[in-house]
């Protein structure tokens, strides 16, 4: 199914955030090419972004970013920070404000991203839940957001129905 087929009503209730994590993004030093490129796929998938921002790869500020979010939107995307560098965090800071963690989401993520990249296995990215607010971390690289988020996408709006309590599973 394209992205465009799976824009619907259903998913534009889901008001979303996309938080680009980097220390040189966030300084306005380089630009910020992954968080537009997955803005521009939510969107094109029927979700709806209402916030976007860029904080540094810091614990507490990215920490800080997430639980705050949580209180507005019911999904938030983060781009980078995912990986073994020093300064790679996001990972740790997510799960640090997650109630719940869904290791199959992430799963699902590097399995579909090693078929493009034998270097797909070094994204630590996780997805967890905070409150109604489902929370995904997505590898920094455009190409490697982009990816990862088509290879999950699909199952969003039903995890976030299951959130809202509404538990009957969709037909095959
Ligand atoms: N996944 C996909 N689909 N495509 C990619 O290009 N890059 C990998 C990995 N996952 C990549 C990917 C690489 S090289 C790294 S180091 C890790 O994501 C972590 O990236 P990050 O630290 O920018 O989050």
């Amino acid at each position: 199914m394209t992205a465009d087929a799976n824009a619907d009503s259903t998913q534009s209730i889901f008001t979303t955030a996309v938080v680009t994590i980097s220390d040189s993004r966030s300084r306005g030093e380089r630009p910020d090419v992954s968080g537009p490129a997955v803005s521009e796929l939510l969107e094109k998938s029927g979700f709806r972004v209402v916030k976007k921002q860029a904080v540094q790869d810091d614990s507490m500020q990215i920490q800080n970013a997430l639980v705050h979010l949580a209180l507005e939107v019911r999904f938030i995307v983060t781009t980078g920070g995912t990986g073994i560098a020093e300064r790679d965090v996001t990972p740790e800071a997510t799960e640090a404000i997650c109630e719940r963690v869904i290791d199959g989401v992430a799963e699902r993520m590097r399995v579909e991203s090693y078929k493009k990249t034998p270097f797909a296995p070094l994204s630590r990215g996780v997805c967890g839940v905070r409150g109604k607010t489902l929370i995904l971390n997505l590898p920094g690289s455009p190409s490697g957001a982009v990816e990862s988020l088509e290879a999950v996408l699909e199952l969003v709006p039903h995890a976030l129905h299951l959130l809202d309590g509404k538990t009957e599973h969709p037909s095959r």
